[in-house]
Protein backbone atom coordinates (compact mmCIF):
# COMPACT_ATOMS: atom_id res chain seq x y z
CA UNK A 1 0.00 0.00 0.00
CA UNK A 2 1.61 3.10 -1.13
CA UNK A 3 1.64 6.32 1.07
CA UNK A 4 0.98 10.11 0.36
CA UNK A 5 4.17 11.75 0.11
CA UNK A 6 5.00 15.03 1.87
CA UNK A 7 6.91 17.18 -1.44
CA UNK A 8 8.00 20.30 -2.66
CA UNK A 9 6.59 21.34 -5.94
CA UNK A 10 8.13 24.34 -8.44
CA UNK A 11 8.32 25.89 -11.72
CA UNK A 12 6.62 24.31 -14.99
CA UNK A 13 7.27 22.26 -17.78
CA UNK A 14 8.11 18.95 -17.85
CA UNK A 15 8.59 17.33 -14.30
CA UNK A 16 11.61 16.61 -13.07
CA UNK A 17 11.24 14.57 -9.66
CA UNK A 18 14.42 14.79 -7.46
CA UNK A 19 14.79 11.47 -5.41
CA UNK A 20 17.12 11.62 -2.17
CA UNK A 21 19.00 9.06 -0.76
CA UNK A 22 19.75 7.69 2.54
CA UNK A 23 19.56 8.94 5.35
CA UNK A 24 18.54 12.39 4.02
CA UNK A 25 15.23 14.06 3.13
CA UNK A 26 14.45 16.99 0.38
CA UNK A 27 16.30 19.41 1.56
CA UNK A 28 19.47 18.07 -0.16
CA UNK A 29 17.79 19.34 -3.26
CA UNK A 30 17.28 23.03 -2.25
CA UNK A 31 19.47 24.69 -4.08
CA UNK A 32 18.70 22.43 -7.62
CA UNK A 33 14.71 23.37 -6.71
CA UNK A 34 15.41 27.14 -6.76
CA UNK A 35 17.57 27.09 -9.38
CA UNK A 36 15.47 25.48 -11.85
CA UNK A 37 12.26 26.05 -11.15
CA UNK A 38 12.33 29.02 -13.55
CA UNK A 39 13.17 26.84 -16.30
CA UNK A 40 11.37 23.51 -15.29
CA UNK A 41 8.99 21.70 -13.33
CA UNK A 42 10.73 20.58 -9.89
CA UNK A 43 9.06 17.92 -7.74
CA UNK A 44 10.72 16.74 -4.37
CA UNK A 45 9.26 14.42 -2.42
CA UNK A 46 10.48 13.47 1.08
CA UNK A 47 10.23 9.22 0.92
CA UNK A 48 8.66 7.06 2.94
CA UNK A 49 9.85 7.70 6.80
CA UNK A 50 12.07 10.39 5.68
CA UNK A 51 11.62 14.30 6.21
CA UNK A 52 7.83 15.19 6.94
CA UNK A 53 6.49 12.10 4.81
CA UNK A 54 4.58 9.12 7.02
CA UNK A 55 6.51 6.09 8.00
CA UNK A 56 3.24 3.92 8.38
CA UNK A 57 3.46 0.95 6.73
CA UNK A 58 6.97 0.53 6.92
CA UNK A 59 8.31 0.14 3.54
CA UNK A 60 9.53 -3.79 2.38
CA UNK A 61 11.21 -2.97 -0.45
CA UNK A 62 12.33 -0.33 -3.00
CA UNK A 63 9.45 -1.51 -4.72
CA UNK A 64 7.43 -0.16 -2.39
CA UNK A 65 9.10 3.52 -2.43
CA UNK A 66 8.83 3.55 -5.91
CA UNK A 67 4.83 2.90 -5.91
CA UNK A 68 4.76 6.14 -4.12
CA UNK A 69 6.66 8.37 -6.29
CA UNK A 70 3.88 6.99 -8.93
CA UNK A 71 0.92 7.70 -6.63
CA UNK A 72 2.21 11.23 -6.23
CA UNK A 73 2.84 11.61 -9.98
CA UNK A 74 -0.74 10.51 -10.35
CA UNK A 75 -2.40 12.47 -7.98
CA UNK A 76 -0.62 15.06 -9.69
CA UNK A 77 -2.04 14.07 -13.07
CA UNK A 78 1.32 13.39 -14.59
CA UNK A 79 1.56 10.68 -17.09
CA UNK A 80 5.58 11.23 -18.07
CA UNK A 81 8.45 12.85 -15.59
CA UNK A 82 12.24 12.52 -15.28
CA UNK A 83 13.29 10.77 -12.23
CA UNK A 84 16.42 12.16 -10.69
CA UNK A 85 17.71 9.42 -8.35
CA UNK A 86 21.17 10.23 -5.87
CA UNK A 87 22.07 7.11 -4.31
CA UNK A 88 19.25 5.18 -2.26
CA UNK A 89 17.43 7.43 -4.51
CA UNK A 90 19.15 5.88 -7.82
CA UNK A 91 18.19 2.11 -6.40
CA UNK A 92 14.70 3.11 -5.92
CA UNK A 93 14.73 4.52 -9.77
CA UNK A 94 16.00 1.30 -10.70
CA UNK A 95 12.79 -0.09 -9.02
CA UNK A 96 10.55 2.34 -10.75
CA UNK A 97 11.71 1.72 -14.19
CA UNK A 98 10.96 -1.88 -13.12
CA UNK A 99 6.81 -1.11 -12.47
CA UNK A 100 6.61 1.65 -14.57
CA UNK A 101 9.24 2.18 -18.17
CA UNK A 102 6.72 3.60 -19.95
CA UNK A 103 6.26 7.06 -17.54
CA UNK A 104 10.48 7.53 -18.60
CA UNK A 105 11.31 10.57 -20.37
CA UNK A 106 14.45 10.31 -19.44
CA UNK A 107 16.97 10.11 -15.91
CA UNK A 108 19.67 11.27 -13.77
CA UNK A 109 21.84 9.14 -11.73
CA UNK A 110 23.57 10.68 -9.00
CA UNK A 111 26.33 9.47 -7.23
CA UNK A 112 24.45 5.90 -7.55
CA UNK A 113 25.10 2.45 -9.30
CA UNK A 114 23.20 -0.69 -10.63
CA UNK A 115 24.94 -3.10 -8.58
CA UNK A 116 23.09 -5.24 -6.26
CA UNK A 117 23.82 -5.81 -2.97
CA UNK A 118 26.77 -8.00 -1.53
CA UNK A 119 26.29 -11.10 1.04
CA UNK A 120 28.79 -8.69 3.35
CA UNK A 121 26.73 -5.26 2.35
CA UNK A 122 23.77 -7.20 3.77
CA UNK A 123 24.98 -8.44 6.91
CA UNK A 124 26.58 -4.51 7.68
CA UNK A 125 23.44 -3.44 6.74
CA UNK A 126 21.18 -5.38 9.28
CA UNK A 127 24.01 -5.07 12.12
CA UNK A 128 23.37 -1.30 11.11
CA UNK A 129 19.94 -2.08 11.66
CA UNK A 130 20.32 -3.77 14.60
CA UNK A 131 22.32 -0.79 16.67
CA UNK A 132 19.75 1.74 15.12
CA UNK A 133 17.40 -0.37 17.38
CA UNK A 134 18.88 -0.52 19.86
CA UNK A 135 20.76 3.25 19.96
CA UNK A 136 18.53 5.57 17.43
CA UNK A 137 20.32 7.18 14.86
CA UNK A 138 22.51 9.44 16.51
CA UNK A 139 25.59 7.19 15.70
CA UNK A 140 24.66 7.79 12.23
CA UNK A 141 24.75 11.76 11.88
CA UNK A 142 28.12 11.31 13.92
CA UNK A 143 30.02 8.55 11.92
CA UNK A 144 28.33 9.07 8.09
CA UNK A 145 28.82 12.70 6.81
CA UNK A 146 32.43 12.45 7.40
CA UNK A 147 32.92 9.73 4.72
CA UNK A 148 30.22 11.37 2.74
CA UNK A 149 32.04 14.20 2.32
CA UNK A 150 34.90 15.60 0.71
CA UNK A 151 34.92 19.46 1.69
CA UNK A 152 33.91 20.19 5.27
CA UNK A 153 31.95 22.84 4.72
CA UNK A 154 28.13 21.30 4.41
CA UNK A 155 29.24 18.80 7.02
CA UNK A 156 27.05 20.15 9.90
CA UNK A 157 23.78 20.56 7.36
CA UNK A 158 24.12 17.07 6.51
CA UNK A 159 24.73 16.14 10.16
CA UNK A 160 21.43 17.74 10.96
CA UNK A 161 19.60 16.03 8.38
CA UNK A 162 20.36 12.80 9.25
CA UNK A 163 20.03 13.25 12.84
CA UNK A 164 16.25 14.26 11.77
CA UNK A 165 15.92 10.98 10.46
CA UNK A 166 14.33 8.26 13.10
CA UNK A 167 14.22 4.26 13.12
CA UNK A 168 10.92 3.58 11.61
CA UNK A 169 12.53 5.56 8.25
CA UNK A 170 16.08 4.25 8.58
CA UNK A 171 15.53 0.69 9.34
CA UNK A 172 13.14 -0.35 6.59
CA UNK A 173 15.24 1.55 4.28
CA UNK A 174 18.63 -0.53 5.45
CA UNK A 175 16.77 -3.42 4.95
CA UNK A 176 15.16 -2.20 1.42
CA UNK A 177 18.78 -1.64 0.26
CA UNK A 178 19.82 -5.02 1.25
CA UNK A 179 17.59 -6.75 -0.71
CA UNK A 180 18.56 -4.87 -4.09
CA UNK A 181 18.53 -6.82 -7.26
CA UNK A 182 21.06 -6.08 -10.12
CA UNK A 183 19.82 -3.76 -12.52
CA UNK A 184 22.44 -3.60 -14.92
CA UNK A 185 20.95 -5.37 -17.14
CA UNK A 186 18.18 -2.75 -17.12
CA UNK A 187 20.47 -0.20 -18.61
CA UNK A 188 20.71 -1.14 -22.25
CA UNK A 189 16.92 -0.84 -22.06
CA UNK A 190 16.95 2.94 -21.25
CA UNK A 191 16.77 4.19 -24.45
CA UNK A 192 15.90 7.83 -23.23
CA UNK A 193 18.37 10.74 -22.69
CA UNK A 194 20.63 9.88 -19.10
CA UNK A 195 22.27 11.76 -17.19
CA UNK A 196 24.97 10.23 -15.10
CA UNK A 197 26.40 12.67 -12.19
CA UNK A 198 29.01 11.48 -9.54
CA UNK A 199 31.68 12.84 -7.51
CA UNK A 200 35.25 11.99 -8.03
CA UNK A 201 35.90 11.69 -4.37
CA UNK A 202 33.18 9.47 -3.64
CA UNK A 203 34.04 7.13 -0.79
CA UNK A 204 31.10 5.39 -0.48
CA UNK A 205 29.80 4.80 -4.44
CA UNK A 206 33.25 4.68 -6.07
CA UNK A 207 33.10 7.02 -9.38
CA UNK A 208 34.23 3.57 -11.54
CA UNK A 209 30.34 2.98 -10.77
CA UNK A 210 29.51 5.95 -13.03
CA UNK A 211 31.54 5.78 -15.42
CA UNK A 212 30.52 1.51 -16.24
CA UNK A 213 26.95 2.72 -16.09
CA UNK A 214 27.55 5.45 -18.65
CA UNK A 215 29.22 2.95 -20.73
CA UNK A 216 26.27 0.49 -21.06
CA UNK A 217 23.52 3.55 -21.15
CA UNK A 218 22.55 4.13 -25.02
CA UNK A 219 22.12 7.41 -24.70
CA UNK A 220 23.75 8.73 -21.83
CA UNK A 221 25.79 11.76 -20.76
CA UNK A 222 28.61 11.27 -17.70
CA UNK A 223 29.03 14.63 -15.70
CA UNK A 224 32.09 14.35 -13.02
CA UNK A 225 31.77 16.63 -9.78
CA UNK A 226 36.08 16.75 -9.39
CA UNK A 227 35.66 18.40 -6.05
CA UNK A 228 32.58 16.11 -4.54
CA UNK A 229 32.26 13.08 -2.35
CA UNK A 230 28.87 11.35 -1.80
CA UNK A 231 26.62 14.44 -2.21
CA UNK A 232 27.81 16.75 -5.46
CA UNK A 233 24.22 18.28 -5.55
CA UNK A 234 25.33 19.99 -1.85
CA UNK A 235 29.65 20.25 -2.63
CA UNK A 236 29.11 21.23 -6.01
CA UNK A 237 25.25 22.15 -6.64
CA UNK A 238 26.17 24.94 -9.75
CA UNK A 239 27.62 21.54 -11.36
CA UNK A 240 24.97 19.75 -10.38
CA UNK A 241 22.39 22.10 -11.66
CA UNK A 242 23.86 22.67 -14.67
CA UNK A 243 23.78 18.95 -15.80
CA UNK A 244 20.58 18.63 -14.68
CA UNK A 245 19.64 21.31 -17.29
CA UNK A 246 21.30 19.76 -19.99
CA UNK A 247 19.13 17.17 -19.60
CA UNK A 248 16.15 18.56 -19.31
CA UNK A 249 16.99 20.72 -22.04
CA UNK A 250 17.65 17.85 -24.29
CA UNK A 251 14.02 16.65 -23.34
CA UNK A 252 11.97 19.26 -24.52
C1 LIG B 1 22.81 6.71 0.16
O1 LIG B 1 23.51 7.73 0.12
O2 LIG B 1 21.64 6.71 -0.26
C2 LIG B 1 23.38 5.45 0.75
O3 LIG B 1 24.58 5.72 1.38
C3 LIG B 1 23.53 4.40 -0.28
C4 LIG B 1 24.03 3.10 0.27
O4 LIG B 1 24.24 2.97 1.47
O5 LIG B 1 24.20 2.17 -0.53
Amino acid sequence: MSVALEFTDRGRGTPLLLIHGFPLDRSIWSAQVADLAGSTRVIAPDLRGFGSSPDDPPAASLEDYAADLLALMDSLKIDRFVPAGHSMGGYILFALHRLAPQRFAGAALVATKSAPESESGRKAREETAQRVLQEGVEFLAGSMPGRMLKSVDVLPRVRKVIASSGPTGVVPALRAMAGRPDSASQLASMKFPVAVIAGSHDALIPAAEAKAMAAALPSATLRMCETSGHLPMLEEPEVVTDALQSLMGSIR
